[in-house]
């Protein structure tokens, strides 16, 4: 489906699957648990956004840009991952940063992802945010800032959600679990995947729309704002529908979106979620992040435990990437 779109490539290619064998066991062994996803790329740590970055970069150089500026949370992957793009590209980069996490680790705002991007040279601006208006504000006058100083700036929205091209990666994630499968020899019954600006779900949901398996997709809230992110998992889905000619138009129904594990709220981990998290890493050496993947980990976790998926079934945790955001939580886990 993604022959005919540019692509700039910032991964590896096809990502390992690996099996979760002790978790597997730990949680009845009644399902197959594997994982996939987190290593896909030398940039940065990689992660989810460079797989939507692959096709957003390629209008970021036709447009001439110089700088790729972009907005997210103090401790966001995305705004990470989009400095590496940057400084892998020749470009300037400046994140606006909003700080709407309340936060116990005196230097949340110093360590992991932002750490990281100061050092691969963006410019970073933390500003407070007190709501969705202030967010586009603040987004906006950084780019009249950049134009400003003689600069050519190219906005990235936050996730790099809805850019027009933004769905294509995780269509191609589909495309590519597919042929995986084929060598593995089966298909698998259920995908899991953390959910929080919406289009990492609703492009997969799109990409195995190909073969009718979209309602296996199960969608993990981490946003704790589930109407506002299930609206936007069906816009992002149905328009990426049109522009890869699916050929059916995504609806209500396949939104298939849990909401239970995201509270108390976006970046906080509740005590079910340090759980998770500790769980994981001690039985598999796998880490899940307090802000995204430890929440869709503890909401698969939850899921097998209360039998959602029938016995037998083969479940693909996507694992989305995020780990060095776990530097932010140091007081909290600061007893392991
Ligand atoms: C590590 C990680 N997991 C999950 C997500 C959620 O992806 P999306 O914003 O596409 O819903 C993000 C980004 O928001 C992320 O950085």
């Amino acid at each position: 489906m993604l022959e005919k779109f540019e692509r700039y490539p910032l991964t590896f290619g096809p990502t390992p699957i690996e099996k979760l064998e002790r978790l597997g066991k730990h949680l009845g062994g009644k399902v197959e648990i594997y994982a996939g996803e987190d290593c896909n790329s030398g940039l940065a740590f990689g992660g989810n956004k460079l797989r939507k970055l692959e096709y957003i970069v390629p209008d970021a150089i036709a447009s001439d840009a110089d700088t790729l500026v972009t907005i997210g949370g103090v401790q966001s992957s995305h705004t990470r991952m989009v400095a590496a793009v940057a400084a892998k590209t020749g470009m300037k980069c400046l994140l606006v940063q909003e700080i709407w996490v309340p936060h116990e680790d005196a230097v949340y705002d110093r360590v992991g992802n932002i750490l990281l991007s100061r050092i691969m040279g963006a410019e970073v601006r933390p500003v407070d945010a007190a709501s969705t208006l202030a967010s586009v504000t603040v987004g906006k006058k950084a780019l009249y800032e950049v134009k400003a100083r003689g600069g050519r700036p190219y906005a990235i929205s936050a996730g790099a959600s809805v850019h027009p091209n933004d769905g294509l990666g995780y269509v191609g994630f589909a495309e590519e679990v597919r042929a995986q499968e084929k060598q593995l020899g089966f298909a698998f019954d259920y995908i899991v995947v953390c959910t929080v600006t919406g289009s990492t779900y609703a492009n997969m949901l799109v990409g195995f729309a190909e073969d009718n398996r979209q309602r296996t997709v199960i969608g993990i809230d981490a946003s704790a704002m589930p109407e506002m992110t299930r609206a936007q998992v069906l816009s992002i889905a149905q328009h990426t529908a049109t522009l890869v000619e699916l050929g059916t138009e995504p609806v209500e129904d396949d939104v298939v979106l849990l909401e239970d594990y995201a509270h108390p709220r976006y970046g906080i981990p509740s005590q079910e979620t340090k759980e998770a998290i500790r769980l994981c890493a001690r039985l598999e050496g796998m880490i899940t992040d307090p802000i995204y993947e430890g929440k869709s980990m503890q909401g698969m976790i939850d899921l097998v435990q209360k039998g959602f998926f029938p016995e037998g079934s083969r479940i693909l945790y996507a694992h989305l990437g995020g780990a060095p955001a776990i530097n932010g939580y140091g007081y909290t886990f600061r007893d392991g």
